[in-house]
């Protein structure tokens, strides 16, 4: 679905700890979007969906074991009150480590929706009926495992925040970052020309556009194959399927 223009892309958080979230979106891109009204946040506290006295969300396990688990209860009782907030319903995005691991082409896919739901985790993890009950997607930030999906959900929101059309001043800064085309991006350089004995490429300094367009390129493809080989690797086998696909 494409995003509706005058309508801002809706963030839905809902969360144990709200109050993190706070300064990060006022700084940097996410609250220059929020600025501009190209976006919008929206934090919901899971807790007070409990039921419980002290607003408890957690129990042990069944079958014993470390640690507790976030009940059901709370979290379907807080979607659907969010989800019934606007609309449309939008994606709900469950941020955990056995989820899909999260990349550029999700974060665009994502920028181009109306509305997204971040579903944060904390303790032991999800009771698993959170997953067969809610049309969840499960989404990982990388192979390791955090305290709570707060972080994680950042990621999620920063990196798609900067991709909403608009966002970022010209919008050639993001087809040129790392991913975009599948390569890293090549070395940037700034002011001054020399550093402590270190120079900036003298091609750099030439005004010539061509030549300088085909070292960024060099550098990007060099710098991809010995950092990322595996991401040439997954361009050559889209290629070779388009290719199929195309016969
Ligand atoms: C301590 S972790 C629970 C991990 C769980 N025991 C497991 O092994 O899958 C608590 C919460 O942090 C979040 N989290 C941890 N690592 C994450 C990751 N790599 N990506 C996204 N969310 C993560 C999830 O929301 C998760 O429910």
């Amino acid at each position: 679905m494409s995003a509706d223009e005058n309508r801002p892309l809706r963030f839905d958080v809902l969360t144990l700890f709200p109050e993190v979230f706070e300064p990060f979106l006022r700084a940097s891109m996410p609250g220059i979007a929020r600025q501009k009204g190209l976006v919008s946040y929206h934090l919901h506290d899971i807790r007070e969906y409990s039921l419980e006295k002290h607003h408890k969300v957690d129990d042990r396990p069944y079958g014993g074991g470390p640690g507790m688990v976030l009940r059901c209860g709370p979290v379907f009782r807080c979607y659907e009150a969010v989800r019934a907030m606007a609309e449309p319903a939008g994606r709900l995005i469950m941020l955990t480590p056995q989820g899909k691991r999260f990349n550029q082409d999700m974060a665009r896919d994502l920028s181009r929706s109306q509305r997204a739901l971040l579903l944060c985790g904390h303790y032991e993890g999800f009771d698993e009926r959170i997953r067969q009950g809610l049309p969840v997607e499960e989404v990982s930030v990388g192979d390791y495992v955090l305290s709570g999906g707060e972080a994680a959900a950042m990621v999620v929101l920063d990196a798609t925040v900067r991709l909403v059309p608009g966002v970022l001043g010209h919008e050639d800064a993001t087809s040129l970052d790392s991913f975009a085309e599948g390569l890293l991006e090549h070395p940037q350089y700034t002011r001054p020309p020399e550093f402590r004995g270190m120079s900036v490429p003298e091609v750099l300094l030439s005004g010539d556009h061509a030549r300088i367009q085909q070292w960024r390129r060099r550098l990007a493809e060099e710098r991809t194959r010995a950092r990322r080989a595996d991401l040439l690797q997954h361009e050559s086998e889209e290629t070779e399927t388009s290719d199929e696909q195309t016969e």
